[in-house]
């Protein structure tokens, strides 16, 4: 038995000897916590903000494994994983991300898996690599910190789609300038007591004047973009039902802030005058909010976004390639991790090195 298990292990060796990989490569250990590794994993969480199509930002929870291959000719590329938890901030909001409160568990948090090669070179972090999927808490954990919290609703739920109908219509019935047209339903709830639902989603401003709009179908977005986030609860009464919605409306937008060079940028000193966002439901002091209700729900169907209850990053990078095969090395580094047997190649160091590492937020 014993010679078996040697021979296979040797076979091993010799298999993973005999592939295709540069022979002589060694990955270089590091703590999950040191500030390098942390600043590799903090320009991954940028691109993964830069690159998301819809939902919300997510920020850094904890670093789970790390490892920094040499490149030739030069340079390093960090391989990581980490996981990451979604914020309450709307992927178009201004905020910068330090200012952006994490989605609590009460609120059905919602969690980020992602693999990153990142490449070291001359002090500068460049994103090769990209692959993420997110996944909300379980109903059983949300249930256990809060039974009577809303579960997350799919966002085709029929009363999802009403709530956001009726509240969009209100909100363009009080506007006094822009018609606003609905880009995203961002996530949903059903609340039991009192039987509600609660609504997030994003807006856009269109030419059309609200006050003057006969037919939504022929309102165009602006080229300059101005997006809006709004907040909504559909109560249901007897005999009828209840609106209040809280939209906050950004400022037009500007050119995106990109990392600086050096990849030391954690965070964006803008003067964006909003404050941090108290957990919903509709709390938060808005830029230009306004509360009405009630209102007669006319509206008709809003496009269906489809069935998923979040935005799961598995699609964040859809229409941006995942794999920014910038030169054949990043391909090549992308196949290392699975040929090289950790155990043979690297040299051992003096002690085990603390990986994952510590959690920033909660665990889900
Ligand atoms: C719209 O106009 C009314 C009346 O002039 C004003 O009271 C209200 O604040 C305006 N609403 C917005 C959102 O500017
Ligand atoms: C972000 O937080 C910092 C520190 O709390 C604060 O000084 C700054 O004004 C905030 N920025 C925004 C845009 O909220
Ligand atoms: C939501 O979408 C899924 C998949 O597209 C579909 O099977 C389901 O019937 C839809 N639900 C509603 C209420 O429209």
């Amino acid at each position: 038995m014993k010679v078996l298990t040697l021979l296979l292990c040797l076979a091993q060796f010799w298999g993973c000897q005999a592939a295709p990989h540069l022979p002589g490569l060694v990955y270089r250990e590091l703590n999950c916590d040191d500030p390098e590794t942390e600043q590799a994993a903090l320009v991954a969480v940028d691109y993964i903000n830069d690159h998301l199509l819809g939902g919300y930002k997510h920020t850094l929870n904890q670093i789970d494994k790390v490892k920094v291959w040499p490149r030739r000719p030069m340079g390093e590329v960090f391989e990581l994983e980490i996981d990451t938890l979604e914020t309450t901030c709307y992927v178009r909001d201004p905020t910068p991300l330090a200012n952006c409160t994490v989605r609590q568990l009460t609120e059905h948090a919602v969690e980020g898996d992602c693999d990153f090669q990142v490449l070291k070179q001359d002090g500068q972090f460049t994103v090769l690599f990209a692959k993420c999927h997110s996944s909300p808490d379980s109903a059983e954990d949300v249930r256990k910190v809060c039974p009577q919290c809303g579960l997350l609703a799919p966002m085709n739920d029929t009363k999802v789609v009403h709530a956001v109908d009726v509240a969009l219509t209100a909100f363009n019935t009080q506007s006094n300038g822009s018609y606003f047209q609905l880009v995203e339903i961002s996530r949903a709830q059903h609340v039991p007591l009192p039987p509600s639902t609660y609504v997030e989603f994003a807006v856009a401003a269109t030419d059309c004047v609200a006050k003057e709009v006969t037919d939504p179908a022929k309102c165009n977005l602006l080229a300059e973009k101005q997006y809006g986030f709004c907040k909504a609860t559909l109560t249901e009464k007897v005999g009828g039902e209840d609106v209040a919605v809280t939209c906050t409306l950004f400022q037009t937008q500007p050119v995106p802030p990109q990392l600086q060079p050096d990849g030391t940028e954690m965070s964006n000193p803008t003067s964006v005058a909003d404050s941090a966002l108290p957990p919903p439901p509709q709390a938060d002091p808005p830029v230009a909010a306004l509360v009405v209700g009630p209102v007669v729900a006319t509206a008709p169907q809003a496009s269906l976004p489809g069935h998923r209850a979040h935005y799961d990053l598995r699609h964040a990078f859809m229409g941006v390639a995942s794999v920014e095969s910038a030169s054949g090395e990043a391909s090549h580094m992308g196949k290392v991790p699975n040929v090289a047997q950790p155990s043979i190649v690297v040299a051992a160091g003096p002690m085990a090195r603390p990986c994952p590492g510590r959690i920033r937020h909660f665990k889900i």
